[in-house]
């Protein structure tokens, strides 16, 4: 019989798919580095299914007794897939299903953060709405705007369609060109530059890289001294790549104009200042916070740990 560790209880269907499948265990509370170190190391269960806060790195890597760990997310930065590999782990993770709903956030902030969202829902709820006033909590126009997409992965072209649609010229720095016969609908609408020149160029400057070594504080001060001060930056990616304390100083000092975020570097922690920040919108890691997605990926997440429990080949295979 299968055994999973599931470190925090999905949605439905994975509890039920995983139940059928073999025994479940599912910790009372949070599991320390420690503990789950220790039940890895145990013999207790095939697979792991984590979330992305659960780190699993070389040291505990090297000690576990698990055939596979199915990742609850899209994004695997918590797991250090090269050591997973070289001890025989299995690493699975949850692509494309959550695509437009990450999209469809990063819409939101630089909507939110554009119109000044946050800073005026606060201003009526607070009784200070007394009328209609000409410049009356002014932002800046979507419309006409250039977006710079940092990276050009799925979930970059899905904001760059949606980005089109609100009449914004897009272009995307990336590692490769991407080839017109693979943009689809994109193609022709949307070009490639370099970064300095997305950074020195953008209206609104939108993060869609993977966390690692290389683009750990991609986004820093010296970015921030590039940008236009008017400029928006917004994050749904991973809190790491840009670096917290600059940005802070950078919207306290008017380097930029404001900034919507949904990742932060030390998550749940959110560095000093950024909060009392009025041209921020702050969002607590919601980019696939839709039911029917989280359905999906917990479909997902499920198969690929029932394969990997079976000794297959999980849908979803992060190894290389
Ligand atoms: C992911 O899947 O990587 C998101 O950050 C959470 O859904």
């Amino acid at each position: 019989m299968s055994r999973f560790l599931v470190t925090v209880r999905l949605p439905e269907p994975a509890m039920t798919m995983l139940s059928e499948a073999g025994h479940v265990e599912v910790p009372a509370h949070r599991l320390t580095r420690a503990q789950l170190t220790d039940a890895c190391a145990s013999r207790e269960y095939d697979v792991v299914v984590p979330q992305l806060t659960d780190t699993f790195d070389d040291s505990l890597l090297a000690s576990a007794a698990i055939r596979g760990i199915s990742n609850y997310a899209v994004g695997y930065d918590n797991i250090d897939v090269a050591a997973a590999t070289r001890h025989g782990i299995l690493v699975g993770n949850t692509p494309g299903v959550l695509t437009d709903a990450t999209a469809d956030l990063a819409m939101l902030l630089m909507l939110a953060t554009a119109r000044r969202c946050v800073e005026a829902d606060a201003f009526l709820r607070t009784g200070r709405f007394t009328g209609w006033e000409p410049e009356l909590l002014l932002g800046s126009d979507v419309t006409g705007a250039e977006l710079g997409l940092v990276g050009f992965g799925r979930i970059a072209r899905a904001t760059a369609q949606r980005a089109l649609g609100f009449g914004m010229t897009v272009r995307y720095a990336s590692r490769r060109p991407v080839p017109d016969s693979e943009l689809g609908a994109l193609a022709g609408r949307v070009q490639r530059a370099p970064l300095d020149e997305l950074v020195r160029d953008s209206d609104i400057l939108s993060v869609h890289v993977p966390l690692n070594e290389e683009t750990h504080h991609l986004v820093n001060a010296t970015t921030f001294k590039a940008m236009k001060p008017s400029a928006i930056l917004i994050n749904t990616a991973r809190g790491p790549i840009v670096d917290e304390r600059a940005l802070v100083d950078a919207l306290r000092d008017g380097e930029i104009a404001g900034a919507g975020l949904d990742v932060y570097e030390r998550e749940p922690t959110v560095v000093d200042g950024l909060a009392d920040l009025p041209n921020t919108t702050l969002l607590p890691h919601l980019g696939s916070a839709t039911r029917p997605v989280r359905t999906t990926m917990a479909r997902l997440c499920a198969a690929n740990a029932i394969a990997m429990a079976r000794g297959e080949r999980p849908p979803h295979l992060v190894n290389p």
